[in-house]
């Protein structure tokens, strides 16, 4: 029983998952493609790229931007309305983009 209940926590936090990451790629497309790239690889040079990034640190920083604790005139004013629930759908969304590393 136990088991079961376990094994349907799991699914409804995979639906979860993949929920906010097609909601915060949506979103991505609208508001953070032109800078930061359709897959999170920045097209615009002084932007970073996001792809792969972890969830976690992603949140912080649009929070960090989004109370002013980090400062940036352009990142400021774009995280300023999103809410804790966008900024986790973004965050999910750019965390689920799979990035290789090749040394040259
Ligand atoms: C007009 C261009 C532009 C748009 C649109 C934009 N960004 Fe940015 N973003 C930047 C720049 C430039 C920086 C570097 C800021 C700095 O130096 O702190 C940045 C930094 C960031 C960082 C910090 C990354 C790190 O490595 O610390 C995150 C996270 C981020 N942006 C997320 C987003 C999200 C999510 C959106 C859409 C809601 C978005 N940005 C839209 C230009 C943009």
């Amino acid at each position: 029983m136990k088991k079961i209940y376990i094994a349907v926590l799991a699914c409804v936090a995979m639906n979860a998952y993949a929920d906010d990451v097609a909601e915060g790629r949506a979103k991505a497309d609208v508001a953070c493609a032109l800078c930061h790239g359709p897959t999170g690889m920045a097209t615009l040079p002084n932007a970073p790229n996001l792809a792969g990034q972890q969830a976690v640190y992603t949140s912080e920083q649009l929070k960090n931007y989004r109370s002013g604790k980090r400062q940036h005139e352009v990142m400021g004013m774009i995280a300023k309305p999103l809410t804790d629930r966008e900024i986790a759908q973004l965050s999910a969304w750019y965390s689920a983009v799979k990035v290789t590393a090749e040394a040259p």
